[in-house]
């Protein structure tokens, strides 16, 4: 096959919700469907339980044992897809959204009875921001769920897009008999009592088959007037709308009992977006030119304090992969060859000789690689897109063990470069912030330094609302700025100024009083 058809049948994206909403019942369905896996339950997924969520060895074992499911690839109808995986635990928020950067589209799953919760609404800033095509799934329509109508309503309000359901429910709670798909104009059921297979396809074209109705009476007539005013606000699907993340296709079902996932994925194949251009500091890539381009927005490091190898998460961008070829490791300009590059199908891993823009490769790493890092074939490119976002909860961190100083920096150096947490260092006084999303990094952080690196670390409170990257072109109002917020100037890892912002109405003070500089929420601006 040539590298173009390669490149056309690839569908990378990523599953998000808030915990609970269904992300992993309907990633192990999908797996279902395209005949990965047999039976549901299988997969391990990347979820935290939530009796874990006070115990951070317990989830760090998770995220062990996640590794193997943090992409998962599977082919249906004729197309290879990569689903990438997010930690559902709202403490790993930033490890999503750097996962969100490899993603060429975005599914988000909704509780039909809860609506849009936090951490979605949180999310879908991060694909605005990137302009990365959405879908929708509400799921839980088998429960007592919100009115559908409502549910549209909130959704746009909640996720500042518009909504395009191409499927109606009908009924809902333990009268909910399925969905019709507006999509190919199709009612799909499945027969069987189990919940972990997908059980016989029942499927009616016609909305006035005598049987069809039988099947979903008495909402029968419902139907016809609903869809009747479906129809009249939401005529006709454009693709491109979609394309551009302006318009989020919606599904409606149950990924518990086969509902609406099949409608869904069938529609995803067909329209969701094969792996596009992407965006480096000099000059736009494209998926099909020869040359290989690859950056890492991932690194999974081995539990195994034994084994401090980690597994690196390259996501191709360009050209074609191969096992054994010299690459170039363009942070370090040193070449490198991946002798066992590995690919995810389904569960499994397994050792691959080529892979095309869009995939995912998982190489061995001793230390060489940081998250943003390219690999080119000589070209010295940096991918632009994977940011770093505001921290919102700090804390100084000193040395514990004098004698161990040197394992104490490498170790937080290797661990910052994985993108556990952020490290700034005051200007004021040069001490040491780590600067995390969620408070569960900091256990994280100890035990890992004392396990791994034989470091033991001490924090001490430092209560600051959010650190934020400034810039401006007026360097007078600078200098002003820098004299006056002195003791809340920070540097980040790569030497950017940073401003610690003690409070919200210290934040807004500082934006009124320094027009000239911008304040930015991540750090690539
Ligand atoms: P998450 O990855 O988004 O956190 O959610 P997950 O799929 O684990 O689902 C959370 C809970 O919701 C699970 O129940 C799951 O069985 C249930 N669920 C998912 N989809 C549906 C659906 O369509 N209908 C209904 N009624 N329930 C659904 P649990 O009791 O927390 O876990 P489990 O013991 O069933 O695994």
């Amino acid at each position: 096959m040539k590298l173009q058809e390669e490149i056309e049948r690839r569908r990378t994206f990523a599953i998000v919700s808030h915990p609970d909403a269904g992300k992993t019942t309907l990633t192990e369905k999908f797996l279902l469907f395209g005949g990965a896996i047999n039976v549901a339950g299988a997969v391990k997924s990347n979820k935290i339980k939530k009796t874990a969520t006070s115990d951070f060895m317990e989830i760090e074992k998770q995220r062990g044992i996640s590794v193997a499911t943090s992409v998962m690839g599977f082919e249906y109808g004729g197309k290879k897809i990569n689903i990438l995986d997010t930690p559902g635990h709202q403490d790993f928020a930033e490890d999503t959204f750097r996962t969100l950067t490899a993603a060429d589209s975005v599914i988000i799953v909704v509780d039909a009875a809860k609506g849009v919760e936090a951490q979605t609404r949180k999310l879908m800033n991060v694909c605005r921001m990137r302009k990365t095509p959405v879908m929708v799934f509400v799921n839980k329509m088998d429960r007592p769920a919100q009115d559908p109508f409502e549910l549209l309503d909130e959704i746009e309000r909640e996720l500042e897009i518009h909504v395009h359901p191409l499927s109606w429910p009908i009924g809902m709670g333990s009268d909910f008999r399925g969905v019709y798909n507006r999509f190919d104009q199709t009612f799909r059921s499945f027969k069987g009592i189990s919940k972990q297979t997908i059980g016989e396809l029942v499927e009616y074209t016609d909305l006035k088959d005598p049987k069809f109705r039988k099947h979903i009476a008495p909402h029968e007539d419902r139907l016809d007037e609903e869809l009747e005013l479906i129809e009249g606000v939401y005529p006709d699907f454009v693709q491109a709308d979609y394309l551009d993340g302006k318009t989020a296709p919606l599904f409606f079902g149950s990924a518990l009992n086969n509902f609406g996932v099949r409608d869904i994925l069938d529609c995803f194949v067909q329209v969701a977006p094969s792996p596009g251009p992407v965006e480096t500091e000099t000059r736009v890539v494209k998926p099909d030119e020869g040359k290989l381009s690859g950056f890492v927005f991932k690194i999974h490091a081995n539990m195994d304090p034994k084994h401090r190898d980690r597994l690196a998460f390259i996501k191709i961008a360009s050209g074609k992969f191969e096992r054994n070829k010299g690459y170039t490791h363009v942070r370090s300009g040193r070449q490198v060859k991946f002798s066992s590059p590995t690919s995810f199908m389904a569960e499994k891993k397994s050792v691959i000789d080529v892979a095309y823009p869009g995939d995912i490769v998982g190489v061995h790493d001793t230390g060489t690689f940081k998250i943003g890092d390219s690999v080119t074939e000589g070209e010295k490119i940096r991918f632009n897109g994977i940011p770093s976002f505001s921290p919102e909860l700090f804390r100084y961190v000193e040395n514990a063990d004098p004698m161990k100083f040197k394992q104490l920096a490498r170790g937080l150096e290797q661990l910052m470069d994985e993108g556990v947490a952020q490290l700034f260092v005051s200007v004021a006084n040069g001490r040491k912030i780590i600067g995390t999303v969620g408070a569960l990094q900091f256990d994280v952080i100890q035990y890992r330094l004392e396990h791994e690196y034989g470091a033991k670390c001490r924090y001490e409170q430092f209560s600051m609302y959010k650190a934020c990257w400034i810039e401006t072109d007026h360097l007078e109002k600078l200098k002003d700025f820098r004299l006056r917020k002195y003791q809340q100037l920070a540097t980040d890892k790569e030497g950017r100024e940073v401003y610690m912002a003690e409070s919200a109405y210290n934040l807004q003070m500082a934006q009124d009083k320094f027009p000239e500089i911008k304040f930015h929420f991540n750090s690539e601006f």
